[in-house]
């Protein structure tokens, strides 16, 4: 782990040039507003190692799936978000030699993502081979006002010379997926034009027939004039260009913009896609760079004031958590109940951009907080239109009846291979279902429950009726050959977290059954004929809630991982040599599955879930045993121990979690971040703080709050939206006060005392 990023409340800073970490920078730089996003490339040549990444949401190709050995009910394709047209292309050229910082000498680089702002700026001074040095400033965002727009300026000086640039601003379609599994190339062309300074390049999918156009006007100035240059066009299959002879003069700058209308056939026709391309573009142009650059600042100034997390007195905490907030809202803006949340946001190939329990499981609290309740009940909706096909991913793998959600989906089939977890992952199931509780417990939605989520919660109910057995000598219901969360371990009988969220989903079904029965007994016969429940399925449904077996350790009192977990040998991770760790990356994955490591937060997984289940003693002895032999190798890991950890009163253990999941890519921890950021555990660094050093918790409908606060915080401060109110809560050392900024009344607890907070009005408690 190399640290070479500065430290800034606001910005993300990189100071001086490293091609080393390049690769780290072009994912921690990346730009996006959930429609499209794209990693920190240069606009110029590169030549060392890179990553070029642009994505388009929900734009996907089934890569045919590629596996050593074939196992029956592997699905035949991995679906991919896809690589795309890069539009942010120059080539420059001064007195003959390239300019492409992999060759030249470079100064006084700094490269910095304005999060206040939404936008991403590069400086440096570059100098040649041939001696002459350029002064180069380039900026560049995606609008979150207009999500179709994207916008750069690179302006050139030269310092020690005057001479000739030779530019040529370009489209390039003709983009692979590193990741394709057969090195093939998923897109087709469709139509190249130029118009004077107007370019464009349609492309299709080789299958699933996606859309996409890309469009882009060059402009250039020098020295704040705009140049009338003929430019020479060429067109290639898939690529466009404009080239452009053009003076450099000592001390004057040229500055080239570029602007860019990227359209895909997911929201308009296909055959208007080029029309509302130019329209964008007009639009685009029209405003100009500084117009939308404003509007860029204006709409993240709101979404700030919805999200924001302020700590004071710890710059690096302050800026973990603003860099993950920030990406969160570039990943996912909620407005399409079509997309999902990748691990990966737009920052990277890895895991294809799908859909993981990530999202049900880390994501939504964020969500569900933060901004409208549509957004989070979007998220919902997503996996409700993928029930058919979670459907028919458990008739594929033999059940006769219930839903199996798939682990990785882009469009509701399981595209995941690898038998341990697709076939064998299927706690993710119970999040699905979680994820139903916590949206209703948190906005008080009853609807929702009636309209989907009792249809779904019902087929999940039946799956895991149909995924367990009865061991008739024993009396109890079993559930062998899965693996839970902690994926360090494959194929074990009776992972407690799986035994529990499966049985805890027939809970909860019942209980929403009885609800809609006393609430609105129309609607609950509807769905009782429509799916055809018959009372000798619920009483099923009973039998396994009474005699679900769980693995317990009786000695020291906790829930066994599985039922073989204490024939291991026991070690702690603090007594492992340092150079073994991280251990997917040092040790063969014989030897990590025979050991007693843990990826991540299993049986916690189940104690964070279903909090209200248990007592701290119960929270203790099993943190206190399973924590010190966790690797927390899996990003979404120290978030849930760092929310235990606070809830136990083990602050150096909570900020120490907290810290680590806070700066994961910023540090890069997991020596991984090239493959782009964890985007989903940054929903767990934002729990870290409001659910674990906030302490907020709703119970019974009523919002909790226990704050606690570091050692060396001055203070902290979060936002929330609760059931119409919108709260901030901030906490130093000596107190809590939790301002009301709306005019809805909302009823708390605080350290366990109720109070009534007005509109518009403060409460404070001391701590
Ligand atoms: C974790 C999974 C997670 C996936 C995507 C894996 O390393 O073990 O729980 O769903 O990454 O984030």
């Amino acid at each position: 782990m190399k640290k070479y990023l500065k430290e800034h409340e606001w910005s993300i800073i990189e100071e001086g040039f490293d091609p080393e970490n390049h690769e780290v920078s072009e994912s921690v730089f990346s730009i996006g507003n959930g429609h499209m996003g794209q990693r920190a490339n240069f606009e110029e040549t590169y030549s060392g190692d890179s990553l070029q990444g642009s994505y388009m949401a929900g734009v996907y190709y089934p890569d045919k799936t590629r596996v050593g050995w074939w196992k029956n009910g592997y699905p035949e394709y991995f679906a991919k978000v896809l690589n795309s047209t890069n539009w942010i292309g120059l080539n420059i050229i001064i007195d003959g030699e390239e300019l492409d910082l992999y060759q030249a000498k470079v100064h006084e680089f700094v490269r910095e993502l304005n999060m206040k702002e939404g936008y991403l700026q590069r400086t440096f001074v570059a100098e040649l081979q041939n001696g002459k040095q350029v002064k180069v400033q380039a900026t560049r965002f995606v609008s979150i006002v207009d999500k179709e727009i994207g916008a750069l300026k690179y302006d050139i000086t030269p310092i020690n010379f005057s001479g000739t640039l030779n530019l040529t601003s370009y489209l390039d379609g003709d983009i692979k997926n590193k990741d394709a599994n057969y090195d093939e190339k998923f897109w087709d062309p469709v139509n190249t034009w130029i118009n004077d300074n107007q370019m464009s390049v349609t492309l299709k999918t080789k299958k699933l027939d996606f859309h996409f156009c890309s469009t882009v006007e060059t402009q250039i100035f020098i020295n704040g004039e705009k140049q009338k240059i003929s430019a020479k066009p060429e067109e290639k299959l898939k690529f466009t260009s404009l080239n452009y002879d053009l003076p450099l003069t000592k001390d004057v700058t040229t500055t080239i913009y570029k602007y860019a209308a990227n359209v895909t056939n997911r929201d308009h026709d296909t055959d208007r896609l080029e029309t509302v391309g130019k329209t964008v573009l007009s639009q685009a142009v029209a405003k100009g760079f500084d117009v939308l650059k404003q509007e860029q600042a204006d709409a993240w100034a709101l979404k700030w004031r919805d999200s924001d997390i302020i700590i004071e007195g710890d710059v690096a905490a302050q800026q973990g958590i603003r860099f993950n907030i920030f990406q969160l809202n570039q990943t996912y803006t909620g407005e399409d109940e079509r997309l999902n949340i990748g691990p990966k946001g737009f920052t990277g190939e890895k895991y294809g951009g799908s859909t993981y329990w990530d999202t049900e499981a880390y994501c939504l609290p964020f969500y569900l907080a933060t901004a409208d309740q549509e957004i989070a009940r979007n998220l919902l909706i997503y996996r409700y239109n993928h029930l058919e096909k979670a459907k028919e991913n458990a008739r594929k793998l033999g059940f006769s009846k219930g839903a199996l959600y798939p682990m990785v989906t882009m469009n509701g089939e399981e595209c995941h291979n690898e038998w341990e977890i697709t076939f064998e992952e299927i706690h993710r199931n119970g999040a699905i279902a979680y994820a139903i509780y916590n949206y209703v417990n948190y906005t008080g939605d009853q609807s929702y429950l009636g309209e989907y989520g009792i249809e779904v919660l019902i087929e999940i109910s039946r799956f895991w009726e149909e995924r367990v057995n009865y061991v008739p000598a024993k009396d109890v219901y079993m559930m062998l050959g899965v693996t839970g969360p902690n994926e360090y371990e494959n194929n074990v009988d009776n992972n407690w977290y799986t035994n529990r969220i499966a049985s805890w989903t027939l809970e909860y079904t019942i209980e929403v059954l009885d609800h809609l029965k006393a609430t609105d007994l129309e609607l609950y016969q509807t769905w009782i004929d429509k799916l055809e429940l018959k009372p000798e399925e619920v009483n099923q449904w009973k039998d396994i809630i009474n005699k679900m077996y769980y693995p317990i350790d009786e000695e020291r009192n906790i829930f066994l991982q599985q039922d073989n977990f204490l024939n291991k040998e026991i070690i702690p991770v603090a007594e492992l040599d340092k150079k073994h760790l991280p251990l997917n990356q040092n040790w063969s994955w014989d030897r990590i599955l025979r050991s007693c490591f843990i990826k991540q937060a299993d049986v916690l997984q189940g104690l964070y879930f279903l909090n209200h289940e248990f007592d701290l003693d119960t929270i203790r002895r099993n943190f206190d045993f399973y924590e010190p032999i966790t690797v927390h190798e899996s990003s979404l890991s120290p978030c849930v121990h760092s929310i235990l950890a606070c809830q136990l009163g083990y602050k150096d253990k909570a900020y120490e979690m907290y810290l680590r999941t806070a700066r994961l890519d910023l540090d890069n921890y997991n020596n991984d971040t090239e493959d782009g950021c964890h985007t989903t555990s940054m929903a767990g660094t934002w729990m870290s703080v409001v659910q674990g050093f906030g302490g907020m918790k709703i119970r019974d409908n009523q919002l909790c709050l226990n704050p606690f606060i570091p050692g060396n915080w001055n203070s902290f401060s979060f936002k929330i939206v609760f059931r119409g109110a919108r709260l901030m809560v901030q906490v130093d050392q000596e107190k809590v006060t939790i301002t009301n900024e709306s005019n809805t009344p909302v009823d708390l607890h605080v350290y366990d005392e109720q109070h009534k907070l007005n509109g518009n009005s403060t409460l404070q408690v001391a701590i």
